[in-house]
């Protein structure tokens, strides 16, 4: 008999088959300290959560027999990713079952702050009778959903029928798929200065933090609402409260806070323009037995080896594919992740092409690996698992080549992202004694490591160009590890790839841009 923890309060409806076939323990109080859960972890084959546990690597160490993690729900910010791989622990998430609960909240909250239904609540029950709550409707306001993936999408479908225009912002939303849901297609910044309401759902990540900030807030029209039923950290809280007593931001609905639960002087929680729920957004009966119902049939297909979906990270690959391709999948990594920050738009097409001693193996792995790199800023949980899966459902064409000459490299690997707006390629290579090395961008040869903090720089070719980015980053404090040009003919257009020390501050990548000569400059961190 397989031994389940649940240490977090899941539908006990939905775990009903784990009964049926398994020895399942219900811990009475969820979130479990470190130290708890490693003095009991180690009977177990698998454990369920929601989000309260923190699963550490310590606790992974200490479960021996650990085969699955399962979380009900979507994000796994709460486990930790890397140390279930390098243990072989599978770890499987419920992403679709909690879609419409969170969607609805966010629909109840739009609502709630247009009509300030909360405060006027308060005050009724409160003994007074006071009927100046003048609200706004939603009928021909327009709506900017930043993020349009499961949840986003099931929003702006609701959206249209209450009469909003909608305006979408998400990398991956191509125009036909926009045109398809009667949404309008728009930047961040677009968004803030059309947009009546607006609301989030993108996973936090790097890119995606306070991706609503002071700049975004001072482009708003007076009146703007503000709901974020995703991820604390998305909106700048603090810019937030400022643009409420700048007279911009006329309400505010948030159910997740950058730090949870939030502090008791947090200013939105007296701030009478804000409402505020404790992280509610999959807090329905039907959410809550649909994402158990869907995590405990993955963690008995898992425990009885059968096939599985939904898996998070990594997959067994077999020992000899393993041994000849694992020393390629951080260079396939690192091409896909500088190829993800600098290609701009939806990305339509991947053209794969492995050379030299790479063209008589499977390179499949490997090219889960490029995928998972092209969209890992994007994605929370893209890992290389679903990473085909991922980027094909969202109508992205893979293609895999192969020929046989690698340009006097042993091995070449070579990566085109084709978007609507462009095409960006990438070669790069395992180098003896070296490493992995990039050793050309688009057209031009170049030779350098893809680590720490790079900008790239395209411009033309002119006397004096590269002095004067070096003068105004050290007048900057920003210091240049490496230094590469690469260029075609003398004079034409070139690329300049450095290595800093640290991230270059947005002004100072703004003046750089805006030197003579100077065609367009991508910072990135690898
Ligand atoms: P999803 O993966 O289906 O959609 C996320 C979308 O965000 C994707 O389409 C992705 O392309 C887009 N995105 C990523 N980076 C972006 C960027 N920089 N700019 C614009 N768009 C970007 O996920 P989902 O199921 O729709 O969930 C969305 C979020 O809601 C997640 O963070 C999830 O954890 C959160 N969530 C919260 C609750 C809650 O209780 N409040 C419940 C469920 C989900
Ligand atoms: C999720 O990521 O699924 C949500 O935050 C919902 C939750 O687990 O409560």
């Amino acid at each position: 008999m397989y031994k389940v923890l649940v240490s977090d309060p899941i539908s006990d409806m939905g775990i009903q088959m784990l009964y049926d076939a398994a020895d399942v323990e219900v811990v009475k109080q969820s979130g479990l300290s470190e130290d708890e859960l490693i003095a009991i972890i180690g009977e177990y084959d698998a454990l369920l959560v929601r989000s309260q546990t923190k699963v550490t690597e310590k606790i992974m160490t200490a479960g021996t027999k650990l085969k699955v993690i399962g979380r009900a729900g979507v994000g796994v910010d709460n486990i930790d990713l890397e140390a279930a791989t390098k243990r072989g622990i599978i770890v499987i998430n419920a992403p679709d079952g909690n879609t419409i609960a969170t969607c609805e909240l966010t629909f109840a909250m739009m609502m709630a702050t247009a009509r300030m239904i909360p405060q006027a609540y308060k005050k009724t029950v409160g003994g007074e009778w006071d009927r100046k709550f003048i609200g706004v409707e939603l009928r021909n306001k327009t709506l900017g959903i930043l993020g349009m993936g499961r949840i986003g999408s099931e929003v702006a479908k609701r959206a249209k029928v209450f009469g909003m225009e909608v305006i979408g912002y998400d990398p991956f939303l191509t125009e036909e798929r926009a045109e398809k849901m009667g949404v309008k297609l728009g930047t961040v910044n677009e968004i803030a200065a059309q947009a009546d309401f607006i609301t989030v759902h993108t996973p936090l990540t790097p890119e995606t933090r306070h991706l609503i900030g002071k700049t975004q807030f001072e482009l708003m029209k007076p009146g703007i609402r503000i709901i974020n039923c995703a991820r604390g950290g998305i909106i700048d809280e603090l810019a937030l409260v400022e643009a409420i007593d700048q007279g911009i931001v006329a309400g505010a609905a948030f159910d997740v806070f950058e730090v949870e639960p939030p502090q008791k002087d947090h200013p939105f929680l007296n701030n009478p323009k804000v409402i505020v729920t404790p992280h509610l957004g999959a807090s329905t009966i039907e959410a809550q037995e649909n994402v158990a119902i869907d995590v405990s049939e993955e963690v008995l297909h898992i425990l009885r080896n059968e096939p599985f979906k939904n898996a998070v990270n990594l997959p067994p690959v077999p020992a000899n594919v393993l041994n000849k391709l694992q020393p390629y999948f951080r260079l396939g990594e690192k091409i896909g992740s500088v190829l993800g920050q600098i290609a701009q738009g939806a990305v339509a097409e991947i053209v794969v092409n492995y050379a030299g001693e790479l063209i008589d193996v499977d390179t499949s792995p490997l090219t889960r690996y490029i995928v998972k790199g092209i969209f890992e800023n994007q994605l929370e949980s893209i890992n290389i698992i679903n990473a085909m899966h991922l980027a094909k459902s969202r109508g992205v064409n893979i293609v895999v080549q192969t020929s046989n000459t690698a340009n006097d490299f042993t091995n070449l690997v070579t990566v085109t992202v084709k978007t609507k707006q462009e095409e960006k390629t990438l070669a790069g290579t395992l180098l003896a004694g070296y490493g992995e090395r990039i050793v050309r961008i688009d057209q031009y040869p170049v030779d350098f490591a893809a680590e720490g903090n790079l900008l790239l720089i395209s411009h033309n070719d002119k006397p004096g160009i590269i002095g004067r980015v070096g003068t105004l980053l050290g007048n900057n404090q920003v210091n240049i590890a490496t230094m590469q040009v690469g260029r075609k003919v003398i004079g034409g257009s070139a690329i300049m790839v450095l290595t800093i020390d640290k991230t270059a501050p947005t002004d100072v990548l703004s003046e750089l841009s805006k030197q003579d000569e100077i065609v367009n400059v991508r910072a990135l961190t690898l």
